[in-house]
């Protein structure tokens, strides 16, 4: 649905581990998080999403929960949690959970039950499938030797997250329950029941994790997921209508389009970063905002782009991601310049756009051993880098951090902070324009001026009814002169970065850069 919040949001994801450690244990906490609202306030962000904070073995970074209902101790308490929610909104900000509910933990007492020999309430609220077939059968993978019933449960990602059982499209085995029978209606209740739990404890929404994965044998319509969706999020929204359902389902089309999400991830591919390189700085190069930058990524990018934008429109919203916990840091081959370039478009191009903690100072990815079945996804969840202090300022304690954190940089808010034209001050000044200019908000008019198939220069006009704002953004580094034959018609305010305008020719010697210039229309 429309959204005026979410015309002009900006949200923000917090790995909880890794903000900021309250009690000195090296280890991120919820009062931490809580001491840090004035940053995020100053941030300007409107919306946090954190990453799974309940009870957890921890065997994929809380991503496999042994308790839906209570806040991990590593962390802090429910009371803790519900006043960071308090505390939050008060600031005009939502806080969005991650909802990880198509699999559990093999701790979580759901599971327990269901692998006992003895019948019980939740024996088919997993999957089983009868034998003990080798894994990675035909019907999804299974593991088998592990149950105390002569079954093989099926597992969602990594061997200890065993999928619930929300039924398959067509059932084609006595084993494989339809969507609507018994057990999975059970599962799809639990799974709407901790929704209100954590909504009235002043949650504002969820992040779904693998939201086109909860109904099996489901490609590539997706169409029983949508269903699916579309009756949960529907009697959720009838008692708490502004809850936000962000889906990670990359198919914006289908998930928002089709489904009742109010947004879905875009990965911002070719964009931002090409998958499948052999290296993490490959991919980050070979890609519109990466060194090799070339139109025929661009074109890729924009093709997808536009494609989900109009599959979106007027029901809701995509969302590029310049990284996440799953991804290398965006820092990773890109220069200082690189990164503002791509926070320009990132934040002026019709989206809802999200932030990854330390990006707006550009941590880099850390080549380390894997935490918490992280393992290369671990060296983007290092502690946030506050200073340029003992401990980076992410804990006072002397014994060891959950992670290690970077020598000292530069990359860091203090160090950047104040600073004209830092990364982080040009990140700050975009996410309050996103705010400020209506010419930002993602209904307002978007139209592709130069570079349309190139995106060499690449020009757009963003406007509404009543501001206008036209972006350049250069991404390679070359020398280039663009004519800006706008700026003849009125008198533009400019935010820039390694940008010259002379006789309203804008010149860059080294390119990576980027203009915005905007101004009243009424
Ligand atoms: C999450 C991952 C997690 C996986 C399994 C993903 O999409 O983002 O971090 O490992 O789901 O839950
Ligand atoms: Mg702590």
């Amino acid at each position: 649905m429309k959204s005026e919040f979410l015309e002009k949001a900006v949200f923000y994801e917090i790995y909880p581990t890794s903000f900021f450690d309250s009690n000195g244990d090296g280890v991120g906490d919820v009062r931490g998080m809580i001491e840090k609202i004035p940053y995020l306030k100053s941030l300007g962000i409107d919306g946090i999403w954190l990453n799974p904070l309940f009870v957890s073995p921890f065997k994929d970074g809380g991503y496999d929960i042994a308790d839906y209902y209570r806040v991990d101790p590593r962390f802090g308490t429910n009371d803790d949690l519900k006043e960071f929610f308090e505390k939050t909104k008060e600031c005009g900000i939502r806080v969005l959970l991650d909802l990880v509910m198509g699999h559990t933990s093999v701790e979580h007492p759901w599971f327990l039950e269901s692998q006992k020999a003895e019948k019980n309430e939740y024996t088919d609220a997993f999957i089983w499938q009868h034998g003990s077939e080798p894994l990675n059968n035909k019907n999804g993978k299974c593991i088998s030797g592990w149950a105390e019933r002569p079954d093989m449960f099926m597992i969602n990602f990594y061997v200890w997250q065993p999928a619930l059982n929300y039924g398959f499209r067509k059932p084609k085995a006595k084993w494989q329950n339809a969507p609507h029978d018994d057990a999975p209606m059970k599962n799809r209740q639990r799974l709407i029941d901790v929704c209100k739990f954590w909504l009235s404890l002043g949650a504002s929404g969820f992040r779904v994790d693998m939201a086109n994965f909860m109904v099996k044998n489901d490609t590539p319509s997706h169409r029983a997921n949508q269903e699916f969706w579309i009756d949960v999020i529907g009697r959720i929204k009838r008692e708490y209508p502004d809850s936000v359902f962000v889906s990670e389902w990359f198919y914006p089309p289908q998930a928002v389009g089709k489904s009742a999400f109010d947004i879905d991830f875009n990965y911002g591919g070719p964009l931002y970063k090409v998958w499948g390189q052999k290296t993490i700085a490959d991919s980050h190069k070979k890609c519109f905002f990466g060194e090799e930058s070339s139109s025929a990524y661009y074109f890729a990018a924009n093709q997808m782009f536009r494609l989900f934008h109009h599959g979106v429109k007027g029901k809701g919203y995509q969302a590029i991601t310049v990284g996440n916990h799953d991804t290398e840091r965006m820092a990773e081959g890109r220069s200082f310049d690189g990164m503002k370039t791509m926070m320009a478009y990132h934040f002026t191009a019709p989206h809802v756009p999200f932030l990854y903690y330390g990006d707006e100072v550009g941590m880099n990815y850390q080549f380390i051993k894997t935490k918490d079945g992280g393992y290369n996804r671990t060296g983007s969840r290092t502690p946030m880098q506050w200073t340029e202090g003992k401990n980076r300022g992410f804990s006072e304690t002397d014994g060891a951090l959950y992670l290690p954190v970077e020598d000292a940089n530069g990359r860091s808010v203090a160090a950047q902070e104040n600073v004209p034209d830092s990364l982080y001050e040009t990140v700050k000044r975009f996410i309050h324009l996103k705010k400020e200019l209506d010419c930002l908000r993602v209904d307002a008019q978007f139209t592709v001026l130069k570079g349309r198939f190139t995106g060499r220069p690449l020009l757009y006009r963003r406007r509404s009814e009543r501001d206008e704002c036209y972006v350049l953004v250069l991404p390679k580094k070359s020398k280039k002169k663009v004519r800006l034959s706008f700026l003849k018609n009125g008198a533009f305010e400019s935010l820039t970065g390694n940008l010259k305008i002379e006789n309203n020719i804008a010149i860059t010697e080294n390119g990576e850069a980027f203009g915005v210039f905007w101004k009243k229309r009424t």
